[in-house]
């Protein structure tokens, strides 16, 4: 269970329309019930899906604290890999808890790992695994009106269609935008009182990030935050120990030049394709 929430829609960069699909597609279920029932049920599940580092974590923890939601994280990986031979009991748990303490968001990280479509053929705890999943998501009725399943993954084709027809909504989560790439860089560095470029600066860096996802975008940051330190010590600084942090100076264009010869981009153009095209075929649309 995650209880630190510390991320709001002003910490998400870009995605407005993923923001706007979330806030009327879920959020607005979740607060109205009794308006979203019938033939406004939209079910209760969400797929966040694209490329790694595309904020898909981020937005589910910002979700469940939007709805001031119990946020318990699963990771498929640990279930399919570390618990074996429990894992059915620890799904089967979970959503059980999970209904004793409505509201509350369960959300799957790397999803098809457990819901992948070659599972019926694999060891049988996996496909113990399975089972046990789609049938927890098939029990979700009006009593557990107040449970959201988030799902994540960055391979949606390798999912089960039994499970899609579950994963009613699902969000593409594609690469950050120019704009959003601006956003990152100055959020990061005005958060920690290290802003200091001009339009002109963060233009460049942009055109030059083509590609970078939000978590390369976060580790460019990070590695060019580290520029005005190796000066400090440059220019004869020999011990830590005496550094003064306030004296050190901001970061500049030329700490994002050599943060981009390290920190390269990690999403191939190839996998982006791959997900804009089954967007296409199975994404949901903004309402
Ligand atoms: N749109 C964004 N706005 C702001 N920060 C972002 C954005 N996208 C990614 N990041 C940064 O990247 C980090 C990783 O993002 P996150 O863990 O949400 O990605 P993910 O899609 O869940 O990745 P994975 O597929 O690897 O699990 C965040 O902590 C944040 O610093
Ligand atoms: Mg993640």
């Amino acid at each position: 269970m995650d209880t630190d929430l510390n991320v709001c829609w002003g910490d998400i960069a870009g995605l407005e329309r993923a923001k706007r699909s979330v806030t009327q597609m879920v959020v607005w279920p979740f607060m109205r019930p009794d308006i979203f029932k019938g033939c406004r049920d939209l079910g209760s599940g969400l797929l966040l899906f694209g490329p790694p580092g595309t904020c898909k974590t981020m937005m589910a923890k910002t979700i469940a604290g939007e709805m001031k939601a119990a946020f318990f994280h699963l990771s498929a990986r640990t279930l399919a890999t570390k618990w074996v031979a429990d894992s059915e009991k620890v799904v089967r748990t979970l959503f059980g808890i999970a209904r004793c303490m409505q509201p509350a968001v369960i959300f799957c990280d790397e999803i098809d790992l457990i819901l992948d479509k070659s599972t019926t053929y694999a060891h049988q705890y996996r496909r113990h695994l399975k089972m046990q999943f789609l049938t927890e998501m098939e029990s979700m009725d009006n009593k557990t009106a107040r449970i959201l399943l988030i799902g994540a993954t960055s391979r949606p084709h390798d999912l089960d269609e039994v499970a899609l027809k579950h994963l009613t909504r699902r969000l593409y989560m594609p690469l950050p935008s120019p704009d959003a790439r601006s956003y990152i860089i100055s959020n990061l560095l005005k958060k920690d009182g290290l802003f200091s470029l001009s339009e002109k600066d963060l233009k460049t860096i942009c055109c030059l990030t083509e590609g970078y996802s939000g978590s390369d975008m976060a580790i460019l940051v990070k590695t060019a935050a580290m520029g005005p330190l190796r000066d400090a010590m440059k220019e004869g600084l020999k011990d830590i120990e005496n550094l003064e942090a306030e004296k050190l100076r901001a970061v500049t264009l030329e700490d994002f030049w050599i943060s981009m010869q390290a920190v390269r981009p990690s999403v191939s153009p190839n996998e982006t394709g791959a997900h804009a095209q089954w967007n296409l075929q199975f994404g949901s649309m903004s309402l």
